[in-house]
């Protein structure tokens, strides 16, 4: 059994004004000091994102690090082939998806009808425990190009005027694969792949975090379907203005990958926006994903998410393939 590393001088730099930070002085490979582990949990949550370079993990040892802040969920909700032994193992490569899905999958993709949404999204909100921390690993990336961004959602939701604040934290939306700004619906593959494993959640609109209480707006353009009970112009209206508020640069922090870099972000309260500037490049980007259990979010007057199809994200997960 490998020793626990004893607790390490680690160094917390924040990089950006809403979010984001650095941290070296640590090897995350190995088992981490109790304190140690508080330590990132606290930047974590404080930063919403965090950066740690130059680091050694494979498969096994990004799962262990990534358990040392609560049990992992399966790979993916759609991915029935995470590599041989590692079922927590999400493999992020385009090259996949193209294999699974059509060669014009990506370029589906990315015909959105927001022109300021590209793919911005908080990872698998359309289930009703969405995952609580994510856990991304760079394997090979490109020597230009490939940045991921993040944005601080409770940045978001503090720059919202009083009157907006009260306004949504009343409000319920609906979260589902294949949404109509997701641009998944427009690959019949995939849309056969969604519909063979339904998952739809309500989501407050504004979620109240589990550990530090601060609220955070909870919409994503990647999986937001709608605004319940309100009509479809009413919901697009208010999505737009939320849409706008969340991708407001002054939220977001840019990071530069390397072989070894690994981010660790607070899925309860940031959302992600995947590079969209290496399609033209031939080019390789492989990274490594791993998600930590979600518990089901709660609104400001205390009401839960709500299940409407499919079951709650975790370990158990097996995925239908019926294409
Ligand atoms: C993800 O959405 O989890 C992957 C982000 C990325 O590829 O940069």
């Amino acid at each position: 059994m490998t020793a626990l590393q004893e607790a390490p001088t680690i160094v917390i730099r924040p990089v950006a004004g809403h979010i984001g930070a650095d941290i070296s002085g640590v090897d995350i490979a190995g088992p981490l000091a109790p304190e140690t582990v508080q330590q990132i949990k606290d930047a974590l949550h404080k930063y919403k994102v965090i950066f740690f370079r130059d680091q050694q993990l494979g498969h096994a040892s990004q799962i262990a690090f990534g358990r040392q802040f609560g049990p992992l969920t399966y790979a993916h909700p759609h991915d029935e082939a995470p590599p041989d032994g590692y079922a927590e193992i999400f493999t992020v490569d385009p090259r996949r998806y193209e294999k699974r899905y059509g060669d014009d999958f990506r370029k589906q993709v990315r015909r959105r009808r927001y022109s300021y949404f590209t793919g911005w999204h908080t990872d698998v909100t359309a289930a009703v425990n969405p995952p609580a921390v994510s856990i991304l690993r760079a394997d090979v990336v490109p020597e230009i190009g490939g940045d991921t961004q993040w944005t601080n959602l409770q940045a978001a939701y503090e720059g919202l005027s009083p009157a907006v604040q009260a306004f949504v934290d009343g409000l319920r939306a609906e979260h589902r694969y294949g949404g109509p700004d997701s641009g998944l619906s427009r690959n019949a593959t995939y849309s056969k792949r969604i519909e063979d494993n339904l998952l739809v959640a309500i989501h407050p609109v504004v979620r109240v975090h589990p550990v530090t209480g601060a609220k955070g707006l909870f919409v994503n353009p990647g999986f937001t379907s709608h605004i319940v009970d309100v009509s479809a112009s009413e919901s697009k209206a208010i999505l737009d203005l939320l849409y706008s508020e969340i991708t407001r640069p002054e939220y977001t922090v840019r990071f530069r990958w390397a072989p070894g870099s690994v981010a660790v972000w607070d899925n309860r309260a940031t959302s992600h926006l995947a590079p969209t500037d290496i399609e033209h490049l031939d080019v390789q980007r492989t990274l490594h994903r791993v998600t930590v259990i979600g518990d089901v979010p709660v609104g400001p007057d205390g009401r839960e998410s709500e299940l409407v199809a499919g079951k709650p994200f975790t370990d158990k997960h097996v995925v239908v393939v019926d294409d």
